[in-house]
């Protein structure tokens, strides 16, 4: 609940010029009464709004899913009214932070301004129901596995105990896959049994030779211990493909016909698992769900932490201090997705790549980076990557007291897994021949080698 709470507050503060435009532009309930002017009737809900709820809104706010309650018909929306008006005024709602004029992403969430104006116009206007007939047919949502029936699931040995109160550190769970020969997989989903509580979950891949959480027995939960230098500098495995990840909201991992995933024989999977408390005890077991490819792919999608920069220090105080990174392609690749993560301090993000012509194009832009929204953005062309191109990042954290998210404003700040110290890690997912050696094709820049974080 704490987390609503802050996320709110926060972002209707960062967001109120652009809230005070809409608000000015919105509503037209003030007109005189006589006006004879033609005048367009406010939008209805079943002719107008249902179908920009369905499309933007029912993934999460449906029974079972992310969000708290359901909009599902006019009764739901009629009731949740005010709410809505203020979170897609602010556009805290639907949770996506893109800048919506760099890059295209086949998984974008937000309204376009004319969607966000009929929703506003139509709580302005007393939010009518309109003409039932008007209404779409309701969207048939697949319940359970949406990436069908799992060739295999494998969940968390045991249910975790979330306590009612204070900050859970991130939890780690290994489980060997058993695997006797190499698979590919073609589509992984997890699901958590209390989603109320999961902030968010990945699966890795570790495979046979790296030395990840070798220390750890398999089937216990642990919390990462501090990375030593033999870690850090590992070159000999990929260490950490990411297999899929959960955060409210964001799709399975379905990938594109003749991709796979390679999961190779005696691999084990590794849960990365984020909890927030709720106000009370909760259990969660959540667990992978995979596909598996019924031929060899065409082309191997990798998922890892590509860009990793490790090297810095965060002035108490500082409000905008930047930190970069980057990494050079080394062998043919295609950029399919990318997921920047920061923590509390993270304040802005910027991808972009340098081709080796110098030719400069900017791939993702987070004006605004929400720790509370891991947002993982799906390019809608794949971008490609040749020999000594360069995927470089530039981003800014916020360290003062200006950040209500801050959890100490008088420290300076390194590098660290918990979520009060920092990261400024990059998920990049490409695609690459399946022959390829994985592990050549980043050549780390001035930060670690796609190592684990
Ligand atoms: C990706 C999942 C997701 C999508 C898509 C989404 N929501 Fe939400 N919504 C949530 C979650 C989760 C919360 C609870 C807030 C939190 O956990 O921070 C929420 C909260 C809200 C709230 C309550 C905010 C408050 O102040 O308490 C409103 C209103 C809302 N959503 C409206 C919408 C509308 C309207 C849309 C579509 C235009 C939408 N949401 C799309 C997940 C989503």
């Amino acid at each position: 609940m704490t987390r609503r709470l802050t996320l709110c507050a926060a972002t209707i503060a960062a967001v109120a010029a652009a809230a005070a435009v809409a608000a000015s532009q919105g509503p037209i309930a003030g007109m005189p009464a006589a006006a004879p002017a033609p005048r367009a009737a406010p939008p209805t809900y079943s002719k107008d709004v249902a179908p920009i709820l369905q499309k933007h809104c029912q993934t999460c706010h449906r029974p079972g899913e992310a969000a708290p309650f359901p909009l599902l018909t006019f009764e739901d929306a009629r009731r949740k009214a005010s709410k809505i008006e203020d979170a897609v005024g602010d556009r805290i709602m639907p949770p996506w932070f893109a800048d919506p004029h760099v890059g295209k992403f086949s998984n974008a969430m937000g309204l376009s301004a004319p969607e966000r104006d009929t929703i506003l116009k139509w709580i302005a206007g007393g939010t009518p129901e309109g003409n039932r007939h008007d209404l779409p047919a309701p969207k048939a949502w697949v319940e359970g596995w949406s990436i069908g029936k799992p060739d295999l699931v494998m969940e968390l040995p045991t249910p975790f105990e979330v306590p009612a109160q204070g900050v859970v550190e991130y939890q780690h769970v290994i489980v060997p896959t058993h695997f006797t020969e190499d698979r590919w997989v073609v589509a992984a989903e997890i699901r958590p049994t209390e989603r109320e509580v999961v902030h968010h979950l990945i699966a890795f891949v570790r495979e046979p030779k790296s030395k990840w959480f070798r220390g750890q027995p398999a089937g216990a939960f642990f919390t990462a211990p501090k990375v030593s230098t033999d870690e850090e500098t590992e070159a000999g495995a990929l260490p950490s493909d990411f297999l899929v990840g959960y955060a409210p909201g964001q799709p399975a991992e379905i990938l594109e016909p003749g991709q796979g995933k390679l999961i190779k024989a005696g691999s084990d999977i590794v849960f990365e698992s984020h909890y927030t408390t709720d106000g009370k005890p909760e259990l969660d077991q959540s667990a992978v769900g995979i596909v598996l490819a019924k031929a060899p792919p065409q082309q191997r999608h990798i998922t890892t932490t590509a860009i990793s920069e490790r090297r810095f220090e965060i002035p108490a105080g500082n409000g905008n201090y930047e930190v970069d990174g980057e990494v050079t392609i080394n062998a043919p690749a295609k950029l399919v997705w990318i997921q920047p993560h920061m923590h509390y301090r993270g304040k802005d993000y910027t991808l972009t790549a340098v081709y080796p012509s110098g030719e400069t194009i900017t791939v993702l832009k987070v004006p605004t980076y929400r720790f509370d929204w891991q947002v993982g953005y799906e390019l809608a062309t794949p971008l490609d990557l040749p020999k000594g191109t360069m995927l470089k990042t530039v981003s800014h954290y916020d360290n003062s007291t200006a950040n209500k998210f801050n959890p100490d404003p008088t420290k300076n700040i390194r590098y660290g897994a918990q979520s009060w110290d920092e990261m400024n890690v990059s998920f990049v997912g490409i695609v690459v021949d399946p022959r390829a050696d994985p592990t050549r094709v980043f050549n780390a820049g001035r930060g670690a080698a796609a190592a684990q974080e």
